[in-house]
């Protein structure tokens, strides 16, 4: 596949206002998109998503590092690097609030230098698309915040770059409208072989739309990894464990050292043990330890887990290497 976004090694510091301290919003971010792809940009709120976003469609300079867009850098070749890229940007919904919605779409054509004549036939149809032909002469101030948001999203189609970002697409919307945008993502991923990068801290969002995602936590890449991939790498590694009578003290405290963040439950005739392999060669050393009194065993289950679990625990298995390293 062909990559048509490649971030190599960003790095963005601000200085915090009013202080003489700084925040490392992005430490080192490298990840690459290829032609035809939707790729998930996930993470916690202030994991450095927005700033990243910023940086590839030249709102903001990287203070390192380099993106460059189609073969483009975009920091040497500035404008032709945009001119590959749309972005709707978080909050900041790019229309102007006193024109109508369809005199936003002309506006913004036109302003790509496009005349009204060549587009007429696109704007028509993103009207249809975007279900916004009856609100086409509404004053962009008086539609919702969804509505607004799917206009953000057609001006952003209107202008036919290869490349579009979308930072956290369905966040202040309400839900009907924010599974509409999902499904007119969808369709524009299948349709018109766009290449979409989407930010979102909503795993729901970025399972539903994304093959791939990359997962950044405090300014640091921690996956870049198909979702497909870490569901099955994390289903393996869960296990529920019905034992019959309970285990020893010495049991419970060898489980303590090897699985810090099991869960042992035990009640008059059942003990239940739920533990997260961080390798699934790991069962070996959690039977051990089970054989070691003869603990009969009643049941083994891989627990199901979704992909919002996923994510939380990748995220607290960063957290605590990064603790552990620097410590
Ligand atoms: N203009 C700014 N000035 C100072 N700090 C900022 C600014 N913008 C973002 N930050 C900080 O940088 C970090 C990353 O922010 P951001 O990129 O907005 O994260 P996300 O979009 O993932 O929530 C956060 O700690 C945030 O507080
Ligand atoms: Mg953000």
């Amino acid at each position: 596949m062909e990559a048509i976004v490649e971030v190599r090694n960003i790095k963005k510091t601000y200085k915090k206002r009013k202080s003489k301290t700084y925040v490392q919003a992005v430490n080192d971010v490298s990840f690459t998109v290829n032609r035809g792809e939707i790729l998930g940009l996930l993470g916690p709120n202030g994991a450095g998503k927005t700033t990243t976003i910023k940086m590839i469609c030249g709102l903001l300079e990287q203070d390192s590092g380099t993106i460059t867009i189609n073969g483009v850098n975009n920091r040497e070749k500035r404008l032709d690097a945009l001119n590959n890229i749309s972005a709707v940007l978080e909050g900041n919904r790019n229309l102007y609030w006193r024109l109508t919605v369809r005199e936003n779409l002309e506006y913004f054509a036109g302003n790509r230098g496009r005349s009204r004549k060549e587009v007429a036939g696109r704007i028509e149809e993103l009207l249809e698309q975007f279900h916004l032909k009856s609100k086409e002469n509404e004053l962009v101030n008086r539609l919702s915040r969804g509505m607004q948001q799917k206009l953000a999203i057609a001006v952003a189609m209107l202008a036919d770059s290869e490349v579009i970002l979308l930072d956290e697409p369905t966040l202040g919307i309400d839900v009907e409208t924010g599974y509409e945008v999902r499904e007119l993502l969808r369709d524009i991923v299948k349709n018109d072989q766009r290449t979409i990068i989407i930010s979102s801290h909503d795993m729901d969002v970025i399972q539903d739309l994304c093959e791939r995602t990359v997962i950044i936590s405090d300014g640091k890449i921690i996956t870049d990894d198909r979702i497909e991939n870490l569901m099955r790498l994390f289903e393996v590694r869960s296990y529920l464990i019905r034992l019959e009578g309970s285990l020893s003290e010495k049991q419970q405290q060898l489980l303590k050292q090897k699985f810090p963040h099991h869960q042992y439950t035990e009640d008059l005739a059942q003990a239940t043990l739920d533990v997260d392999l961080a390798k699934s060669e790991e069962i070996y050393e959690l039977f051990d330890i089970l054989k070691m009194e003869e603990t009969p065993v009643d049941s083994i289950d891989r627990k199901t887990v979704n992909f919002e679990q996923i994510f939380m625990k990748i995220v607290k298995e960063a957290k605590n290497g990064a603790l552990a390293q620097s410590s």
